[in-house]
């Protein structure tokens, strides 16, 4: 039975990379992964690379997802991927999927889960979990994601932000995943949903990478112009104790 393994890289140092995923990955004879166009690098590659033994031949394949919103192209999309890769993985007989942190936290993997074990129920599938961006950003900004009895919200930012004023008030911490040119509005809309001044913040771009930066400040405090942040960014603010 042909096998594939969906595996979570974690959010960009190899190092986070689990032994369950090492082995998944020396044990495949394709290595299928995401990219936004064919002539862009995939970003989940990347961070496997080091892992990855040359001396192994292994077969590699960009599996092309394109950065739209509209619901017809990424229908088209996740259909014609899905069916590469069920042809590579019966090829190869022992493939695995690449993804930026989690498989099942903002990811491609879910959409050719869903349409593979449809079509093609005789490939075996298994996932490795990865360790997610935010996780792994709470350590490096040193705040706690949720303590006792406290509630946590994750918001991809890139999409309508109207909620999330409605959200701020019944969360004790939130999250912002995707477009980081979206943070200075959600800045001013934390602040106008009675998150406090003192309220810790935290912004991170490009983490576990050489471009990494970490900042950790106040909203209160914080500068609101994001217009230099990037896709790989994430905010974090925790509503102050007092707040
Ligand atoms: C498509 S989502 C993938 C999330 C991923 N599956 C996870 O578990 O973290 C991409 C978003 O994750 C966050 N992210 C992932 N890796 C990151 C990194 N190394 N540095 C900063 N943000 C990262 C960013 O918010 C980015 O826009």
């Amino acid at each position: 039975m042909a096998r594939l393994t969906a595996i979570g890289c974690g959010p960009g140092d190899p190092d986070l990379i689990t032994i369950k995923a090492k082995k998944a990955i020396d044990a495949a004879r394709t290595i299928l992964c995401p990219a936004s166009a064919a002539d862009r690098p995939s970003i989940a590659l990347s961070i496997a690379q080091p892992l990855i033994e040359p001396a192994k031949n292994q077969k590699v394949v960009k599996l092309v997802f394109p950065m739209t919103r509209d619901p017809a192209a990424l229908e088209e999309a996740w259909d014609r991927n899905a069916e590469e890769m069920a042809r590579e993985v019966e090829a190869a007989g022992r493939a695995v999927y690449l993804t930026v942190g989690d498989p099942y936290l903002y990811s491609t993997w879910m959409y050719l889960h869903t349409r593979l074990a449809r079509d093609h129920p005789e490939i075996e599938i298994d996932v490795v979990p990865g360790i997610v961006s935010a996780f792994m950003f709470a350590s490096r900004a040193g705040m706690s994601l949720a303590e006792g009895a406290e509630k946590l919200t994750i918001v991809p930012s890139c999409y309508d932000l109207t909620q999330v004023r409605e959200l701020a008030k019944s969360s004790d911490t939130m999250v912002f995943l995707k477009d980081g040119q979206y943070f200075g509005q959600v800045i001013a809309l934390l602040r106008e949903a009675g998150y406090s001044a003192d309220s810790p913040l935290a912004i991170g771009q490009d983490l576990g990478t050489g471009r990494e930066r970490v900042t950790r400040t106040t909203l209160g405090a914080v500068d609101a112009d994001m217009s230099e942040m990037r896709y790989f960014s994430i905010l974090m603010v925790r509503r102050a104790r007092n707040g």
